[in-house]
């Protein structure tokens, strides 16, 4: 986080902000079942955006797997947007909604890179208490139908 004042407009998303880090496990039917562990950022400059970046990687060995880097938007009252990209040759744009402490969204938008695994939907919910925050990603992919990949909880570190 920086010193700058928090802009008005993010305000409904300061519950975010900060360093996380703990764990998650992964599941779709086309692959392997995995653990893996996390840090995540979530900063502001004063501006009404919320920056956003997360790295993984597989538990015991501490391979690198996933990351991700994009920013969360503030839409007017409860709407919300975010843009983000994996260096995998996937862009997903969401829209969705601020309820309380808890945020959902869904890809309005997926656009993939031409050697990017074929990505259809994206639904990621997330929900903070108190210095805990828990997460869900729902992907429809590589012809499959919508469903979970991925489930986190993760804890506040500064
Ligand atoms: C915490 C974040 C994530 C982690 C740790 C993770 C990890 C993994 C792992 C370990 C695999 C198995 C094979 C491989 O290494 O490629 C995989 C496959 C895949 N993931 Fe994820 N993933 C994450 C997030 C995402 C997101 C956000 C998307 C899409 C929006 C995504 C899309 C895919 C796709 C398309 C596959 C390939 C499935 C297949 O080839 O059958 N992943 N992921």
């Amino acid at each position: 986080m920086t010193r700058a004042s928090i802009h008005p407009d993010l305000q409904a998303l300061s519950f975010l902000l900060g360093t996380w880090a703990g764990s998650g496990l992964g599941e779709y039917p086309t692959i392997d079942d995995f653990a893996y562990e996390e840090t995540a950022t979530y900063s502001h400059i004063g501006k009404p955006f919320v920056a956003y970046g997360q790295k993984t990687k597989r538990e015991g060995t501490g391979e690198p797997l996933h990351s991700e880097t994009g920013y969360f938007r503030p839409a007017g009252g409860s709407r919300l947007e975010l843009v983000l990209a994996q260096p995998s040759g996937i862009l997903e744009l969401h829209s969705g909604e601020i309820h309380g402490q808890s945020i959902e969204l869904t890809t309005t938008t997926v656009v993939t890179t031409p050697t990017a695994k074929e990505v259809t939907t994206v639904q990621r919910s997330l929900s903070v208490d108190g210095d805990s925050m828990r997460y869900r990603v729902l992907m429809g992919a590589v012809g499959q139908p919508h469903q979970l990949h991925l489930t986190a909880l993760l804890s506040r570190i500064a």
